[in-house]
C-alpha cells in the first residue's frame, strides 16, 4: 500500500462520468479536463504531463458518439485509438504506468453468443466505435507494458447530470415526457455504476503497482445481465414513473451503428486478482437513484 500512496497520478477526462468518480477515489490525483490536455496532440500531452511527472496516468477520455462514428469515423479513431497510443508511448518513455478504459462493444459479431466473454475470447466489433476502441487497446498494450486496460459496459455516473446524460438519466427524462416508450429488448449486457468501477479500478491499481504484476486486460462490470428494455422497466418501477414499455428489436430501432446482441463480460479475472467483486446491478441502480435524488432534491427525476 505504501507505494501507491506516494504515487503521482494524472487523471485524464476528469470532468467525465467515470473521471468524476475516480477523483473521489484518488483525491491526490491531478485532474486534467479536455481544456488541460488534448490526447490526440503529442505536444499537448507533453505540456500537461511533464510538470506532473506522474507515476501513473489514468485515461478516461474517449469519443463515445457511437452512431456518429459510423459516417464520420476519424474523430473516434483519433481519440479512441491514436490518442491512447500517444499517451501509452509517453508513459513508457517516462517510466509511468497507464490505466485505460475500453468497452464491451469490442464484441458484437457473434450473433449466437450466450456465455459471458472472457479476456481471452477473440474480439469482433460490429461498429466503427468498437473498432476504434479495440485499436486503442492494441495501441496501449503495444506501447506500454505496464498497462491496465479495463473493458466495461453501459456506464452511468453522477456527472451525467451536468454533461450529456446516460441511459438512466435519459429514461428518467423520457419517462416523464411520454406515456409509451419503445426500447430495445434484444441486446443483453450489464450496465455499470461509475462509482463502483472507480473503487474496483483502485483495487486493481493497488495490486499491480504494489506487486508489479497482474498487468494487462480486465473485464469489470456490476454483477448480472439484462436487456435495455428490462433495465428501463426497473428504472421506472423504482422511480415510480408510469410508462408503457414497448419492446422492440435492434433492427426496428434502426441506429446507424451495430450493437452487440450479447456482450455480458466475465469478470472472474478481476475477482481472482483483487479478491473483490462488484455489487449486483440492482444494488448499484438503487444507490445511483438515491444519489440523484439527494444531489438534485425532489426534482431528481427531471434530469
Ligand atoms: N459511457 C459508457 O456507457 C461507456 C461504456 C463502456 C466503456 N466506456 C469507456 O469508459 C471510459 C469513460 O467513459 P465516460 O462515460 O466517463 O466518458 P465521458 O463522460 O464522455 O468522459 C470523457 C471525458 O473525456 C474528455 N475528452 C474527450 N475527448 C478528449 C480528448 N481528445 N482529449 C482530452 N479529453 C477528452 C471529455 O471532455 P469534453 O466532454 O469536454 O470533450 C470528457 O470529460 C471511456 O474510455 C469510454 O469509452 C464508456
Amino acid at each position: 500500500m505504501e507505494r501507491i500512496e506516494r504515487m503521482r497520478i494524472a487523471l485524464i477526462g476528469a470532468h467525465g462520468q467515470l473521471g468524476t468518480d475516480l477523483l473521489k477515489v484518488f483525491p491526490e490525483a491531478t485532474p486534467l479536463s479536455h481544456q488541460d490536455i488534448e490526447i490526440t496532440n503529442p505536444n499537448s500531452i507533453e505540456r500537461a504531463l511533464e510538470p506532473i511527472k506522474p507515476d501513473l496516468v489514468i485515461n478516461t477520455a474517449a469519443y463515445n458518439l457511437v452512431d456518429k462514428a459510423e459516417s464520420d469515423p476519424s474523430p473516434a479513431l483519433a481519440v479512441n485509438a491514436i490518442g491512447p497510443g500517444l499517451l501509452a508511448e509517453w508513459c513508457h518513455r517516462n517510466k509511468a504506468a497507464i490505466v485505460h478504459y475500453s468497452t464491451d462493444y469490442v464484441f458484437g459479431l457473434d450473433a449466437e453468443r450466450t456465455e459471458p466473454y472472457t479476456e481471452t475470447d477473440a474480439p469482433g466489433p460490429n461498429s466503427m466505435y468498437g473498432i476504434s476502441k479495440l485499436a486503442g487497446e492494441y495501441a496501449v498494450a503495444a506501447r506500454c507494458p505496464q498497462h491496465l486496460i479495463i473493458r466495461t459496459c453501459g456506464l452511468y455516473g453522477i456527472a451525467a447530470t451536468r454533461t450529456k446524460g446516460n441511459f438512466v438519466t435519459t429514461m428518467l427524462r423520457l419517462g416523464k415526457e411520454h406515456d409509451e416508450l419503445r426500447i430495445v429488448s434484444d441486446q443483453t449486457c450489464t450496465p455499470t455504476f461509475t462509482a463502483d468501477l472507480a473503487v474496483s479500478t483502485k483495487s486493481l491499481i493497488d495490486n499491480a503497482m504494489n506487486t508489479n504484476k497482474d498487468w494487462g486486460l480486465y473485464h469489470i462490470t456490476n454483477q448480472g445481465q439484462m436487456s435495455w428494455a428490462n433495465f428501463a422497466a426497473e428504472i421506472f418501477q423504482r422511480a415510480k414513473i408510469d410508462v408503457d414499455i414497448v419492446a422492440i428489436t435492434t433492427a426496428e430501432f434502426g441506429a446507424a451503428a451495430g450493437r452487440p446482441p450479447f456482450s455480458v463480460l466475465d469478470t472472474s479475472r478481476f475477482e481472482q486478482v483483487t479478491g473483490t467483486q462488484l455489487p449486483p446491478w440492482e444494488d448499484a441502480l438503487d444507490r445511483y437513484l438515491q444519489l440523484l435524488e439527494t444531489s438534485l432534491g425532489d426534482d431528481s427525476t427531471s434530469v
